[in-house]
């Protein structure tokens, strides 16, 4: 039997908006990502996931798709695209598309449609409901962006739904019109050759068909009142059958299409991920630098997803979070503790997904509040710093005018010194976080398809976590001082340079970790 592509596959998240700008108005598009597909597959690499480059008001910057046939103008166009995943193809590389199911734009035809009177048959696309008698919306539920997760329409005195921004209204799936619409939609990027799907917010489609409020619970631990964490406004069983369909769907291509969904919940994940629904599932590791923490969390993703063909996917960062050389500490020590936990996870079994820049050890962005553009920031009033500060656009080229990705200010601004990171300065130096990028990928590839889906932890000192995979060993001191651990094996990565082998006893400098390969002879 044949291991299909996507398994224990590299995918790297490209962030449409902030990767490589073609025309120099600022705004990456589609032909600035084909130029730098060479760029991407020396990476290491098996597949790209491309961010919503749809039609759309950019109020959420891209995933409120006011037209899900088309790209963004700003973007390019369907020949770009084309264009794209052709020269993508060429290189062996699979291109995934970002789908956003659960909510359109409020630009929307169907929307714009819903709106203009209330027996259009669009208004069953989406959730309008009557307010209570005392004037405030039909139930308590709020938006992850902030306030109440509903906006009235003045002109009928409904209310609509939006478990995102205002613009974002969320579509009705109990409607089966909206079934055959995303099942066309499905079809046209797979007509057009895309390899599968990113499932934006996989498990909200349907929601609780009785809008019932969330009901207030006390907090065991703090006595106050909170939203009962139990009660389920989305994830309803029917959006399985939602995936069963497209599952079919993709069949008729490929079997080895994939759906990759967004969830991170890992006690979700096991009723997507199976033969005949979802591919993948995120494994955000959301842990700061702690060896236990890191291991509850391996271990948690790991018991929630496996068997046969199933394992986690991996990722440190996306778009969503704050960058991970930030999260752990910053600057040197956050860059030396981001190459320790790359090889961590790189040995592990199952996918990895990277996200743009991190192989460049790019920070977090504190931008001025004049210049954030998320709606999480927005619309919270400021209270969320929001995610601007991990899509500031990437540093292509040392010393020139903002690091060479345009000439024209670039959508997002880019702090001083953003250049010393820069894709041409990394690439000419065999120890920047991009040479051992290229350098850790290419262990895994060699080593890790044929190695068995288990690890084994091996006992080790307070603060480090060893685990062997067959005849891989991966060492990770996460203290600050160094360590000496007995393992097998010869050395093939560290992530430090002073990491030694000497007689059995692995030398881990303080934050590092290490690859060991127990078969000698290759
Ligand atoms: C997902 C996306 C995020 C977006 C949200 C609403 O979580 O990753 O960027 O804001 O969905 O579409
Ligand atoms: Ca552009």
């Amino acid at each position: 039997m044949t291991r299909p592509w996507w398994r224990g596959a590299a995918f790297y998240e490209i962030y449409v908006r902030s990767f490589a700008d073609s025309n120099d108005d600022g705004i990456g598009d589609l032909p600035g990502i084909t130029s730098k597909l060479e760029y991407v597959k020396r990476l290491g690499v098996n597949a790209i996931w491309l961010t919503p480059f749809y039609p759309s008001p950019q109020k959420d910057h891209g995933y409120d798709v006011a037209d899900y046939y088309d790209v963004n103008p700003e973007y390019g166009t369907l020949v770009d695209f084309d264009e794209l995943l052709a020269s993508a193809h060429e290189r062996g590389l699979k291109v995934l598309v970002d789908l956003v199911p659960n909510h359109t734009s409020d630009q929307h035809l169907w929307f714009q449609a819903a709106l203009s009177t209330r027996d259009d048959p669009h208004r069953g696309f989406y959730h309008f409901a009557d307010g209570k008698p005392d004037g405030s919306p039909p139930n308590n539920w709020r938006s992850r962006f902030g306030g109440p997760a509903w906006t009235r329409d003045e002109s009928s005195g409904q209310w609509y739904l939006h478990l995102f921004a205002p613009e974002q209204p969320d579509l009705n799936w109990w409607n089966p019109e909206v079934l055959a619409e995303f099942e066309r939609i499905v079809r046209f990027w797979l007509d057009r050759g895309a390899d599968g799907y990113r499932i934006d917010v996989a498990s909200a489609l349907f929601k609780r068909k009785d809008l019932a409020d969330v009901p207030m619970v006390k907090d065991p631990l703090s006595g106050m009142l909170r939203p009962d964490p139990a009660f389920l406004i989305t994830d309803q069983p029917q959006v399985h059958q939602v995936y069963r369909r497209w599952r079919q769907i993709l069949n008729e291509y490929q079997p080895d299409r994939v759906l990759v969904g967004e969830i991170f919940e890992p006690q979700r994940q096991s009723r997507y991920i199976l033969p005949d629904q979802l591919n993948m599932a995120f494994a955000l590791i959301p842990a700061g630098w702690d060896a236990i923490l890191w291991r509850r969390s391996i271990e948690i993703d790991m018991i929630a997803l496996h068997g046969p063909g199933v394992a986690p996917s991996w990722t440190l960062s996306n778009h969503d979070v704050v960058r991970h050389v930030t999260r752990l500490g910053g600057g040197s020590i956050g860059r030396e503790r981001a190459r320790a936990a790359l090889l961590l996870l790189l040995g592990l079994p199952g996918q990895v997904f990277l996200y743009q820049g991190e192989e460049l050890g790019l920070e977090e962005v504190n931008l001025d509040p004049e210049s954030r553009q998320d709606p999480l920031f927005i619309h919270t009033e400021g209270k969320h710093a929001g995610r601007d500060g991990c899509r500031v656009p990437l540093p292509w080229k040392k010393g020139e005018p903002n690091a060479g990705f345009s000439t024209k200010p670039p959508w997002l601004p880019m702090p001083p010194g953003w250049d010393r990171c820069a894709v041409s300065a990394e690439d000419a130096s065999a120890s920047s976080m991009l040479s051992f990028y290229r350098r850790a990928l290419a262990a895994r590839r060699r080593l890790s398809p044929w190695l068995p889906p288990v690890i084994w932890w091996q006992p080790s000192p307070q603060g480090v976590l060893v685990y062997r995979r067959d005849r891989l060993t991966v060492a990770c001191n996460f203290l600050g001082y160094p360590v000496r651990v007995p393992v097998a094996g010869r050395l093939v990565i560290a992530s430090a340079p002073l990491a030694t082998l000497d007689d059995g006893w692995l030398t881990l400098p303080e934050s590092s970790a290490a690859w060991l390969d127990a078969v000698w002879a290759e």
